[in-house]
């Protein structure tokens, strides 16, 4: 039998990673609880990340556990085209009461690509169905991720995701991404300058006219990208200038939703409202695979008050696993920790000291740039010139052979600990990086 530590690793081809440099010297977890995951070599490792992003509540939430065994003993699967079962629709009832504004109902998905793709699609069946089949347009951002779709790649704006993959979808352009080191590096929390690259959006209209644009998609804060944020008053530009000329606004709040930033959603945050909103990962603690796109209540008229028969589906879309059975029970079980243990805003109590632990490494050596908001920091590292990259990757591992997981992403190293993080924790979290930083040198 295959001992479970030390698997052959031939077979699995794994994403986003360097497969021979990673099966050459190979880092596996096996187990999680808590803060911590625990190594195939049995050392304890605390996690900075969340694991993805995901994991907001903590690993191995008893709950969680207890309601996802539960429900695929009881009811494994049940479609949900033209049939259904309970739980989408207690799950999409309980979820809109943390939404912000008039968003009111919830289509679900199974990842943050497909939510982003199923946002994308609303968007431009929307105008459709409204009689401005024009609007086909779709605005995203330089540095934006928005998952690994045909439609998230378009909008996105990381090279190195785009590149590989053809022409990808027509009638897309870009806003600038607001990262800036001369303006803004060390500054902490939201930075003041920038604010003005909003404006382009008007430029981006006049050049195509508003007529054919859809949707504009930002994600609040650029997580992938390395945690840009978002300029003071930079959304509420972009607010403005979509409803001067009835385009929708999207957020992508795969990793800023679900409490990262210390409020329910970014939109709240920042006190914009979007139109659509894109989730997955802390939906469901990262137990199962579920995502969700939430629309405001007249997006979501406009499909049933279409005019057609009333027996006509008024949205040709739609995934196998949309509200599965499993998913849902995690989701719900999720759900009650947020509310019960108040981790929605816990992010807002701990961001003071997370700051200011975060901050402690300006003068480290090669430290560029450090970045916070909520429950997520980025320490940025001069690149090396001739291996772009190299430095983080070598932080990366370091920190993990000290007992840390942090993310690294170009010259990125980023954190977003589990929203159960207590003060040791982010003390540990940044002297190991600190330690890190510095052996690399
Ligand atoms: C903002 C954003 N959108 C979409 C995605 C894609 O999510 P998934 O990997 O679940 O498809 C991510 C993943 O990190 C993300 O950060």
């Amino acid at each position: 039998m295959t001992n479970p530590a030390a698997p052959d690793l031939d077979a699995f081809w794994m994403p986003f990673t360097a497969n021979r440099q990673f099966k050459g010297s190979p880092r596996l977890l096996v187990a999680a609880r808590d803060m911590h995951f625990t190594s195939a070599d049995g050392r304890t490792i605390l996690d900075g990340t969340s694991g993805l992003w995901c994991v907001n509540l903590g690993h191995g939430r008893q709950r969680i556990n207890d309601a996802v065994a539960r429900q695929v003993r009881q009811l494994d699967f049940a479609p949900t085209f033209q049939m259904a079962h309970p739980l989408p629709f207690e799950l999409a009832a309980r979820l809109i009461r943390h939404m912000p504004g008039d968003i009111d109902h919830v289509f679900f998905t199974n990842s943050g690509s497909e939510s982003v793709d199923t946002a994308l699609k609303i968007a431009i069946s929307y105008h459709r169905v409204r009689g401005e089949a024009a609007r086909t347009r779709l605005i995203g951002r330089e540095k934006g991720y928005h998952g690994v779709g045909f439609g998230g790649i378009s909008v996105g704006g990381l090279g190195n995701n785009r590149k590989g993959f053809g022409p990808l979808l027509p009638g897309v352009d870009h806003l600038p991404h607001t990262f800036d080191l001369e303006h803004n590096a060390f500054t902490r929390g939201v930075p003041d300058w920038g604010v003005h690259l909003a404006d382009v959006l008007e430029r981006i209209v006049a050049l195509h006219d508003a007529s054919t644009i859809a949707a504009v998609i930002v994600e609040p804060v650029q997580g992938s990208a390395g945690v840009i944020l978002p300029p003071h008053g930079y959304l509420q530009r972009l607010r403005e200038i979509c409803t001067k000329y009835g385009i929708l606004l999207i957020f992508d709040e795969v990793i800023t939703g679900f409490g990262r930033l210390g409020t329910p959603f970014g939109a709240q945050y920042f006190d914009v409202q979007p139109d659509i909103i894109t989730t997955a990962k802390g939906i469901t603690n990262g137990a199962v695979p579920m995502g969700a796109v939430f629309v405001r209540k007249h997006i979501h008229d406009a499909f049933m008050n279409v005019g057609t028969a009333h027996d006509a589906i008024e949205l040709f879309h739609g995934y196998t696993y949309s509200g599965h059975p499993v998913a849902c029970a995690a989701a719900l079980a999720a759900l009650d920790i947020y509310e019960q243990e108040g981790l929605f805003t816990r992010g807002t109590e701990l961001a003071p000291c997370w700051e200011d632990a975060a901050h402690s490494l300006r003068g480290e050596p090669n430290v560029i740039d450090i970045r916070n908001i909520g429950l997520v920091a980025a320490v940025e590292l001069a690149p090396r010139p001739d291996r772009p990259g190299s430095r983080a990757y070598e932080v990366f591992t370091r920190c993990f052979e000290r007992g840390l997981l942090v993310r690294h992403t170009a010259e990125t190293i980023a954190l977003s600990p589990p929203l159960i993080v207590e003060r040791p924790h982010i003390e540990q979290i940044f002297t190991t990086l600190a330690e890190a930083i510095r052996a690399v040198g």
